[in-house]
């Protein structure tokens, strides 16, 4: 298993190395200028919290939650949310109360970026961008478990489709599953609906209708830089807890 991960790594390498780097270094500092004024990125800090969920990450990054990632509650969240990407409050109330059931805090109404690595609480094995706790570190961002996701979703693929249709992003994240079950002898997910809620939000909330798919470069941005894809065309939309729940028997329906 190892060894297929390194081969997609390596095929991946290679796509990586036809992308001239100055390229994303430009993008960055674009995204800068095109954030919401107050909103712009900045790299987390030394002592700053952070969570196994890139889009937290970018949250904080582009201080729509505190930059620190600290002693977060739930109204900062829904109104984070609603303010940055359109959601309606009722959205996110399930899955913060999961969050604050494993607060580090000291003030159960309020949690901490990285308590969320809290392992078989909302985080889990077989993520799309982070290896399995039982290898150590379930919380950063790991380019090798990421390399094959990406590859899945044909980011660098050339020539390949634009967007990741809900058909590409649920097979990606049933293969990851099975890789992870193959090589980690602690394997847990008992049930993978917190798998497939995660697709399902990422595909709601960076959905491009016309397109019909979420544009590659907004995942990449999002996991790689985790940051919110200003510079690449990101719109803010209009989401409800009802489109992911839609979303979700989408993604559940596809045969993997
Ligand atoms: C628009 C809103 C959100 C989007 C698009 C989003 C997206 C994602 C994605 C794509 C993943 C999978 C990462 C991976 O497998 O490597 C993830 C994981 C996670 N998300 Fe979020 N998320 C959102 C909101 C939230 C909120 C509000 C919370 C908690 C308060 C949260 C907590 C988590 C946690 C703990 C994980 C780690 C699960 C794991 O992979 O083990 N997310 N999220
Ligand atoms: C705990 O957090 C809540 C929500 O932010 C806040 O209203 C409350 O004052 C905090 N309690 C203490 C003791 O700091
Ligand atoms: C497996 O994960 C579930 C939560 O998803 C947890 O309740 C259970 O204790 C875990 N089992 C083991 C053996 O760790
Ligand atoms: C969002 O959509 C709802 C119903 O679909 C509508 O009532 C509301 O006005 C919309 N809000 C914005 C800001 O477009």
């Amino acid at each position: 298993m190892y060894a297929q991960i390194g081969i997609l790594g390596l095929v991946f390498s290679s796509f990586v190395a036809a992308v001239p780097l100055s390229a994303s270094a430009g993008l960055i500092s674009a995204a800068s200028s095109s954030a919401p004024a107050g909103h712009e990125w900045h790299r987390p800090g030394s002592g700053d919290s952070r969570a196994p969920c890139p889009m937290l990450n970018s949250m904080a990054n582009h201080n729509w939650l505190p930059h620190d990632g600290k002693n977060i509650d739930l109204a900062t969240i829904q109104s984070a949310f609603e303010a940055a990407m359109g959601f309606s409050t009722e959205s996110f109330v399930g899955i913060t109360q999961e969050a604050l059931a494993v607060s580090t805090t000291g003030n159960s109404s309020t949690f901490n970026l990285q308590d969320l690595a809290h392992h078989d609480a909302i985080e889990h094995d077989g993520s799309l961008s982070r290896n399995d706790a039982f290898f150590g570190d379930d919380l950063h961002f790991n380019p090798v478990i990421w390399a094959s996701t990406a590859l899945r979703y044909g980011i660098r693929v050339p020539f390949s489709s634009p967007v990741i249709t809900v058909e590409t992003a649920a097979k990606a994240r049933a293969a990851r599953v099975k890789d992870a079950k193959r090589v980690n002898p602690a394997f847990n997910l008992t049930s993978q609906a917190g798998s497939i809620g995660e697709t399902s939000v990422f595909l709601t909330a960076f959905w491009d209708e016309s397109a019909g798919g979420v544009p590659k470069d907004f995942a990449r941005v999002l996991f790689e830089e985790e940051r919110i894809p200003y510079a690449e065309g990101f719109v803010k939309g209009n989401r409800t807890l009802a489109d992911v729940v839609a979303m979700i028997s989408k993604v559940g329906a596809v045969k993997v």
